[in-house]
């Protein structure tokens, strides 16, 4: 390989036919007498591009079909096909070494003339760049070279992370690992699991998974009256004055004692409010409330006790409704940030996929700006990432991003701060089933290709199909 020139932030490296290199990969172009490294990472080959090199492949095909037989003394032919099969790589900037020392920036260019250039995998850079101050090592899966890549647990923390790609390119499988993980590093972990696909991970004694109706109850009591009146205006889209009306209800429940139950606070809104339109607003969202099957009477779960027997909590989206699904979602956020807010609960992570079926994007907003203070970390999963609203994108501290082929989702996500665009575009288009690209502080900012590991155990909720692929291959 040799240096060609310079273009930006890239070097274009001439690769030799006898010699190959893959996108993603990372290559050390070192100058040996001053000791100086550039760290560069290939994003796109191609052919190079010389003049004449159109009419001789048409001569060529030309020759091929016919009898003449080409007489070439000086060898011109055999220089001629080296000069085909060699490629010209994009080589993006990412750092550079001296004196041992890795820097993010590069004050000087090593020597076109003699530098040397060879692979160097990517765990070995990722290394490199660590500054060992952290503990919790997650080995997430294997570079180009086989080796394993480590990230920390410690970046996740304090963070927000997306993970996305298209339909079936392994992004749950991926949530599974670090969730699991985290577990097994006693961090607690709240999963929104949408299509009961995490179950698996209640193998693990310190996972629980919760069952609307079963072992997930809440009471009118419990919620108390922001977090109901939460439900009543923000899902269930009571207008602002019945609102007001609402909170005297529940102030006339508790002081005449009615009960804070459902059926006490119609008996509220029977009794004292004279306005039909608003009677009715009422009662018909508190029949909505009673008919989800996660609320109860008195008793129920309290949240605030689930973290201090389990380290995982799964919570089980999958069957209940569009409006029951938001409604259980609300009531754990509203919470969770009340009880965070109280120093109730420790700080914890949340595992969010395909957020917009079940939240608000203003409220993600909301708890993404305001939740970071008090410890709420969200890892959104989803194949839609412009479902997710601009204030998240540009908070985003680290993003896994599988295959994409839509230049629409690629646009998207070259909008997210601290991500080169061209990296993204180009590497994400060719990335098989499990292997993924790094970006961001997870990574120390060294984009980084990655086959993800197998999971340790078995996971639940495949696709189903109408073909079971393994079953007719054996029949
Ligand atoms: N690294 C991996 N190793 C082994 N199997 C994997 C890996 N990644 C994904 N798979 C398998 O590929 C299939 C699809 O993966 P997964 O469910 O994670 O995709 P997805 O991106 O979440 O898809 P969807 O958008 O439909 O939710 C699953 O059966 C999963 O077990
Ligand atoms: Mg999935």
């Amino acid at each position: 390989m040799k240096i060609y020139r310079k273009d930006g932030d890239a070097l274009e490296i001439l690769v030799f036919p006898h010699e190959s290199i893959r996108k993603g990969e990372y290559l050390l172009v070192t100058d040996v007498e001053r000791g100086y490294s550039l760290i560069v990472q290939v994003i796109d080959i191609k052919y190079v591009d010389s003049p004449g090199i159109l009419d001789e492949l048409v001569r060529e095909g030309l020759l091929a079909k016919s009898v003449v037989v080409e007489n070439d003394l000086v060898n011109i032919g055999r220089a001629s096909k080296f000069l085909k099969d060699t490629k010209l790589a994009t080589a993006v900037i990412r750092g550079s070494i001296k004196g041992g020392f890795f820097s993010s920036v590069y004050t000087d260019l090593p020597s076109r003339a003699f530098s040397r250039i060879e692979r160097v995998s990517t765990s070995k850079i990722i290394e490199l760049v660590d500054d060992g101050v952290y503990k919790y090592r997650i080995n997430i899966g294997r570079d180009f070279d086989g080796k394993d890549v480590y990230i920390y647990a410690e970046h996740l923390d304090g963070s927000l992370t997306l993970i996305t790609g298209m339909k079936g390119s392994g992004k749950s499988h991926l949530a599974k690992l670090l969730a699991s993980n985290l577990v097994s590093f006693g961090a607690p972990i709240l999963v929104f699991d949408l299509n009961g696909e995490y179950l698996g991970l209640a193998e693990d004694e310190k996972v629980e998974v919760f069952e609307s109706g079963k072992n997930l109850l809440f009471s009118l009591e419990y919620l108390g009256r922001d977090a109901t009146l939460n439900l009543m205006v923000n899902v269930l889209g009571l207008p602002g004055v019945s609102a007001n009306i609402f909170n005297e209800v529940w102030d006339i429940a508790v002081r005449r004692g009615y009960g804070i139950t459902i059926d006490g606070l119609i008996n509220v809104i029977n009794n004292y409010v004279r306005n039909l339109m608003i009677r009715d607003a009422l009662i018909s969202r508190l029949m909505i409330l009673k008919s989800c099957r996660f609320i109860t009477d008195r008793g129920g779960t309290r949240i605030e006790d689930i973290f201090r027997s389990v380290r995982g909590a799964i919570v089980n989206l999958k069957g209940l409704s569009s409006v029951e699904r938001k409604i259980l979602v609300e009531i754990f956020l509203s919470k969770l940030v009340n009880l965070l807010e109280r120093d109730l609960i420790d700080p914890l992570f949340i595992f969010a996929e395909e957020a917009h079926m079940y939240v608000r994007n203003t409220y993600w907003e909301d708890i993404i700006t305001r939740m970071r203070h008090f410890g709420l970390f969200v890892i959104f999963i989803t194949n839609q990432p412009d479902s997710l609203g601009h204030e998240v994108f540009r908070q985003l501290d680290n993003i896994f991003v599988f295959r994409f082929q839509n230049d629409h989702d690629l646009d998207m996500l070259s909008k997210i701060s601290n991500v080169d665009s061209a990296t993204v575009k180009s590497i994400v288009k060719d990335l098989k089933r499990g292997r993924v690209l790094i970006l961001g502080n997870v990574v120390n900012f060294i984009p980084s290709v990655v086959d993800v590991h197998k999971l340790p155990y078995k996971p639940m909720g495949h696709t189903k199909r109408v073909f079971n692929v393994d079953k007719l291959a054996l029949s």
